[in-house]
């Protein structure tokens, strides 16, 4: 039957989900499926059931598309799509709730502090500063591909990174700064794929090391040892579940310079161009991006 690739969408990221969405379609279409690429910002996805769609894939970042608010339509709907349903998309959607949850499960995430919008002019910035260890990264609570994000370690430019986070989301999360590397763990059929490590010679990992810089590099083996990598999959295995993400995703994690590992946060709709880190690790299990595709799409329920 017909599958709607759901893409584009009103979002931030909708730049990414274009590409994603876009490869993901040639994928299909590759292997036969009667597959056609859907903008939600175009077409109103009440109207996926009476277009004659009978399966999604969802290929829609950040607001509007990964936070539960589309699972709830397809539910609504009765069409099978793959992936997070509505409490899952939700709460991995919010990194200060993704981190209570995880801390309420005792797994590791870094120290953090939340600002509401109407608190970033009044907080003590050199307070928060001293209570998360002098540096720290701010982040907009529901924003994907580092969107909003600064980092700080004065407290004029924790004052000034809290107002551009406040352009993008009225809650905000500021979290003590991991001096580590970053590695992302792919999350295929509820099971955890081997990890990767990116390497950036800019400050963190933000949108330009992410989608236009040549000079971040990814590494698939990441060069844990055994029994660190075990770790690191059992990790994002645990704590994917803990947020009630289901089927696949990615979960990005930093380790600090003594080895411990902090979790950051979960993606229910990740990247999904060819290039993407999803993909990267499937490959190293031998699995094809045509072929990744396909068994995510398999899993549509
Ligand atoms: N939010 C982007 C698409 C990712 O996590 O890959
Ligand atoms: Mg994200």
């Amino acid at each position: 039957g017909k599958v709607a690739v759901l893409y584009g969408g009103t979002s931030a990221e909708r730049d990414v989900s274009i590409k994603s969405g876009t490869a993901v379609h040639q994928a299909l279409i590759s292997v036969g499926v009667d597959a056609h690429l859907f903008d939600t910002q175009q077409i109103s996805p009440l109207k996926l059931k009476e277009l004659g769609f009978e399966r999604v894939f969802n290929a829609l970042h950040g607001r509007g598309g990964e936070d539960g608010v589309i699972q709830g339509v397809l539910e609504y709907l009765q069409i099978p799509y793959a992936g997070s349903r509505v409490l899952g998309s939700a709460l991995s959607m919010d990194k200060i709730l993704t981190k209570q949850v995880w801390q309420s499960a005792g797994l590791p995430t870094a120290k953090f502090v939340m600002v509401k919008r109407e608190q970033v002019a009044g907080v003590d910035y050199q307070a928060i500063l001293e209570r998360l260890n002098g540096k720290v990264f701010i982040k907009p609570a529901k924003e994907g591909s580092s969107i909003g994000m600064s980092m700080a370690d004065t407290a004029v430019g924790l004052k000034s990174a809290l107002e551009k986070a406040a352009d993008y989301d009225c809650d905000i999360l500021v979290e003590q700064f991991i001096n580590g590397p970053e590695y992302t763990v792919a999350i295929l059929a509820q099971e955890s794929l081997p990890s990767i490590s990116m390497q950036t010679p800019h400050e963190f990992y933000d949108y330009e090391a992410k989608y236009l810089a040549n000079s971040t590099q990814y590494f698939c083996p990441s060069g844990l040892n055994e029994a660190d990598e075990a770790h690191i999959q059992a990790l994002a295995k645990q704590a994917f579940a803990a947020v009630s993400a289901e089927g696949w995703g990615r979960v990005d994690v930093m380790r600090d310079q003594d080895g411990q590992f902090y979790l950051l946060e979960a993606n229910t709709v990740p990247g999904m161009t060819e290039k993407s880190l999803v993909p990267m690790a499937a490959k190293a299990k031998g699995i094809d991006f045509a072929e990744l595709v396909c068994r995510i799409l398999d899993s549509a329920k």
